[in-house]
């Protein structure tokens, strides 16, 4: 079984941002989609993880059609099976860390590993209130809270943007690890080369499609 696979998905707003692309990933891989902004590379990102249906072409999750889906089915697998890491992180700023983390972990009835908080460099931050934390604080707490209901796949556009080198390399390394321990695999949108070669695959959206080159 793969855990995700797209056959020939292309899509357009005002023009065609991308036709053609084509990829799978298995469990413990990890591919990297770079390009120039406005490429779509989150795009294909909402299009891989239910959140926008192609123009045309299938996208496949655990072997299954998920635009094909009914609604109900496309929930239970937002809720259970797919992480998002989104740029832009969606906390409870007038919530404590804690609480925002719990949150996840209770909608999903899955337990939070304290270990994971301890990686992320996180652990003693707990007790704050999101809104009192720096913004690389609150990104890491984003990703415990995408971490905390143990999804097989995770979507994450751009993660590490808003933290320094050495930060970013740890976030990473948990992502990564994450990814070989749980079975799971990860599709990552980065500007970022050096963690890009890090991944099992990285490839350059073009309008023709996903290439080994820039
Ligand atoms: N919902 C939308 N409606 C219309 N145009 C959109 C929408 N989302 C993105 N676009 C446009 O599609 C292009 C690609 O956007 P995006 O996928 O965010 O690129 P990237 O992540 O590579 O920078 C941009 O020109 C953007 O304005
Ligand atoms: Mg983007």
């Amino acid at each position: 079984m793969s855990l995700l696979r797209v056959d020939n998905i292309s899509h357009a707003f005002e023009y065609t941002l991308f036709e053609d692309v084509n990829f799978i990933l298995n469990a413990k891989e990890s591919m990297a989609i770079l390009g120039v902004s406005g490429s779509g590379k989150s795009t294909l990102l909402h299009i891989c993880s239910t959140l926008l249906k192609p123009n045309s072409g299938a996208v496949s999750l655990f072997d299954k059609n998920i635009y094909t889906h009914s609604d109900d089915e496309t929930l239970k697998l937002r809720r259970y099976d797919v992480g998002i890491i989104f740029q832009a992180h969606y906390l409870f700023k007038g919530f404590l860390a804690h609480e925002n983390i719990e949150l996840a972990s209770f909608l999903s009835e899955k337990a939070i590993e304290p270990r994971m908080l301890e990686r992320l460099g996180i652990a003693e931050f707990m007790h704050y209130k999101v809104g009192d934390l720096s913004g690389g604080q609150q990104q890491r707490i984003s990703i415990a809270r995408v971490l905390a209901k143990k999804p097989k796949i995770i979507f994450a556009d751009e993660p590490t943007g808003n933290l320094d080198d050495k930060t970013a390399q740890e976030v990473m390394n948990v992502l990564f690890e994450y990814i070989e321990q749980e079975n799971a695999a990860l599709l990552l949108v980065t500007h970022n080369t050096q963690l890009a070669k890090q991944c099992t695959y990285h490839r350059y959206l073009h309008v023709d499609g996903l290439k080994e080159e820039a």
